[in-house]
């Protein structure tokens, strides 16, 4: 099958040519895709994206008007993408439903970590020759309360390790799952974890009811001081209401593998160029936010998965018609 292959990186490149052993014609471009770039796709039948692709009703009408039955993602999340359109127009979306819960799980935990022991500050410093302690204290994790807001594959990863750590997980989930419940998570109503947990972890998916889910209400029920992570998407959170969160020390500490407005930003080498983004460059002024650019899932064990993923669900479209793991239209 031809497929085209956007936002790629000599990484994909790598990892899907790997797992695609000349199965199907990958043409792969740096782009990502767009309404200004869907054109690229001319002369597939399938397209593979990644999650800073947009896949709107306009993108979906150009990819529809070229022909294109599948589009499929190599990320978990699909929240760039209009199901209802896709369905309407005959494309089928496919995605990774679980690549490598671990990945993700881990680096939540290294920023919980580096957050907490200042590991970011005490690098500069070290390097500088400047040897005191000052502003680096931190606290035990052991008997701390860490809140979980959504746990699936990867909350519940979380868990393990932060029960690992000796720290009592409170959980939030509308639908608690069987392994939240094995490991004897306490689940509790959304206003409870906000208001007892020392770290509160974002791991629920973005849809429209969680759009902004960490708000200036939500800020304001959190325990003050406390460390707020999100390795989920970075619209879950209210980034101006952090910012006066940071400013007013109601938030503690920050920790952020994905931003709101990322697409702009990340995957790519920027540092040549004048910051235009000017809520990200405040973010970056503060002592005690930590960020990384969207690098949860970068773990080989993670890239192989997701590669393997993506050429078994284009090979099994081709077969069959139907992908291995298909996302299903709302409703
Ligand atoms: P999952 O589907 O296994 O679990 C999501 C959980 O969130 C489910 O248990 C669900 O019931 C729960 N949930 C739904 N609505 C909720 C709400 N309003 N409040 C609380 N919980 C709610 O998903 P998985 O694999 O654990 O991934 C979680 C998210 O992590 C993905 O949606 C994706 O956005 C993000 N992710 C980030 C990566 C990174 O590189 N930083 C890589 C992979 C995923």
């Amino acid at each position: 099958m031809q497929v085209v292959v956007f936002s790629t990186k000599p990484y994909d490149r790598q990892f899907l040519d790997a797992a695609n052993v000349g199965r199907h014609q990958l043409r792969y471009v740096e782009a990502r895709l767009s309404p200004e770039t869907a054109l690229l796709a001319q002369g597939a039948e399938a397209v593979c994206a990644f999650v800073n692709d947009q896949a709107p009703a306009e993108v979906l009408e150009v990819l529809a008007g070229l022909g294109i039955r599948l589009l499929a993602l190599r990320s978990a999340g699909f929240n760039n993408v209009d199901l209802t359109a896709a369905r309407r127009l005959g494309i089928q979306v496919a995605r990774v439903p679980a690549y490598s819960p671990a990945a993700v799980a881990e680096h939540t935990v290294a920023l919980i970590l580096g957050l907490n022991r200042r590991i970011h500050r005490a690098y500069n410093r070290v390097r500088e020759g400047n040897f005191a302690l000052d502003g680096l204290l931190g606290f035990d994790l052991k008997g701390r309360r860490v809140g979980i807001i959504g746990t699936g594959r990867i909350g519940v990863a979380v868990a393990r390790i932060m029960q690992g750590f000796g720290c009592r997980v409170l959980a939030h989930d509308p639908w608690p799952s069987a392994e939240g419940l094995a490991l004897g998570l306490d689940y509790v109503a959304l206003g409870a974890l906000l208001a007892q947990a020392d770290i509160v972890t974002l791991h629920c998916p973005l849809t429209p009811q969680t759009r902004h889910l960490i708000d200036a209400a939500a800020l304001a029920r959190m325990k003050r001081g406390a460390m707020l992570v999100n390795t989920s998407r970075g619209a879950l959170v209210d980034t101006r209401a952090v910012i006066e969160g940071l400013k007013s020390g109601a938030i503690g500490l920050l920790g952020l593998d994905v931003y709101e407005e990322e697409s702009e930003l990340f995957f790519e080498d920027l540092s040549g160029q004048v910051l235009q983004d000017d809520v990200f460059a405040r973010l970056l002024t503060f002592p005690n936010v930590l960020i990384t650019a969207h690098q949860g899932f970068f773990t080989t064990e993670a890239l192989t998965a997701i590669a393997e993923t993506t050429i078994g669900n284009l090979t099994a479209f081709a077969g069959t018609g139907r992908a291995l793991h298909e996302v299903p239209a709302p409703g």
